[in-house]
């Protein structure tokens, strides 16, 4: 298993690789090891003709790609958030709250409220081209988009509108991953498995929320916490020897559902209904959601005792020590959880990237929009190891060791 890769490439002047596909045409295994301590392995037969036959694909031929890769990299990042920006003093204006209580119990200062013309998709897709440009990927190249969102603008997913909006002639295979704010780790567990797996070439991740939507902004508790923001990245299939997702561990946890929901309304069917005759109870009225609620005591506990956990269990199955670690990169909640995870994990806080002061917590948008913003600015460099746990509703919670670049 590599180690750490710190230093270990040149830093480009501008943050953009172009890579090309090494094709193998060896039956493969992941090498990838499990929880067991197995090194499983998938096997698969693939040829050239397969791959070149859907390269030349129209939109209406099956998506199914016939090359199956040995590893895969994460070459491109972007993000983009809204432009209205709301600060703790305009909070206070709303709910009884001030700066020094925000900020103190969280590290909250600014968050980004989707207005106007912005929406979910809007922003996923200037991420999503954002990361194609410093990828040097073409969008028809791209053949997987997973828009990992809890409020999509459409209930039934927004994945295929974010394609058509992209410009992607091929019609490549584009579907959401609902799991709250551990949506975009899960996102990159899902791309891998399909590049490693389903013989997927240029995956486009894409974390994305506005939580706006569904919080509650008369509840002090919990709407000074949350922000607007999408984030993406481009993976990409590569050889054995070049693997740069190195590990992961992902978990889910129904009991905790109570603490962490914006779950559906009740029910309720009118009574007038069936007195004419016909069935009882039916039509039912039209469903709606509640807004988000959160216990959040509960939610902080959970994290910090779990998150430093996965990560450990990461370290472990990747080979690594915590040492070995360039940048702990957690799902941006709360900056006290981000401290009390670094120390549990003797992470320094210099190592520790954090900018939820200027978002608050942009649910599955907060990982990839703090990744891009650390690639762009020079601290995050190709060749760098990563840790990287998300958390939240479900309960679910989820890391990965990955290497940039
Ligand atoms: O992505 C999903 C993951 N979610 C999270 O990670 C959230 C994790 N939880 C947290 O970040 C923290 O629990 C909060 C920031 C939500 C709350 O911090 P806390 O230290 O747990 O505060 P608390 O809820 O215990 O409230 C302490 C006091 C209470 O007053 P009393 O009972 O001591 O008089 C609250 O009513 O602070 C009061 N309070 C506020 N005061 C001013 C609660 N919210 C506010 C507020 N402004 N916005």
């Amino acid at each position: 298993m590599a180690t750490n890769a710190s230093g270990f490439f040149t830093a480009p002047t501008v943050p953009s690789q172009r890579r090309k596909i090494q094709h193998s045409i060896r039956i493969f295994g992941s090498g990838f090891p499990f929880p067991e301590g197995i090194s499983k392995r998938v096997f698969c037969s693939s040829t050239f003709e397969g791959a070149e036959k859907h390269v030349g694909a129209s939109a209406s031929e099956s998506r199914s790609p016939k090359l199956v890769s040995k590893g895969c990299k994460l070459i491109g990042c972007g993000s983009a958030v809204p432009s209205l920006k709301i600060s703790n003093d305009d909070l206070a204006k709303v709910v009884d709250t001030n700066d020094e209580w925000i900020s103190v119990r969280t590290g909250i200062r600014n968050r980004r409220v989707i207005s106007g013309k912005e929406s979910l998709t809007t922003l996923a897709v200037e991420a999503a081209h954002k990361a194609l440009e410093m990828a040097q990927v073409d969008v028809d190249d791209v053949d997987l988009i997973l828009v990992c969102t809890s409020t999509p603008d459409d209930v039934f997913g927004c994945a295929p509108k974010v394609q058509k909006a992209l410009g992607c002639a091929r019609n490549p295979l584009a579907y959401d991953i609902t799991a709250a704010c551990s949506g975009f780790i899960l996102g990159l567990v899902s791309a891998y498995c399909h590049i490693k797996a389903g013989g997927f070439k240029n995956v486009l991740v894409i974390g994305a929320d506005a939580l706006s939507r569904i919080v509650d902004w008369t509840d002090r508790g919990t709407c000074i916490l949350f922000g607007d923001a999408a984030g993406a990245v481009l993976i990409q299939a590569c050889d054995g020897e070049d693997d740069g997702l190195l590990s992961f561990d992902v978990h889910s946890d129904g009991e905790g559902y109570r603490h962490l929901n914006a779950a559906l309304k009740e029910n309720e069917t009118d009574d007038e209904l069936g007195s004419n005759g016909s069935v009882l109870g039916f039509p039912p009225r039209q469903a709606s959601y509640s807004c988000l609620q959160m216990n959040g005591k509960e939610v902080f506990r959970f994290a910090v005792r779990v998150v430093p956990q996965s990560i450990e269990y990461s370290l472990a199955k990747a080979g690594l020590p915590a040492s070995s670690i360039d940048w702990l990169l957690l799902h941006q909640a709360n900056q006290r959880i981000l401290d009390a995870v670094s120390t549990r994990l003797q992470i320094p806080s210099e190592q520790v990237i954090s900018n939820l002061a200027n978002y608050g917590n942009t649910s599955a948008g907060s990982i990839p929009l703090a990744l891009d913003e650390a690639v762009r600015s020079g601290k995050v460099k190709p060749g760098h190891t990563i840790a990287a746990a998300g958390f939240g509703a479900g309960l679910t919670w989820a890391s990965t060791i990955f290497r940039w670049g």
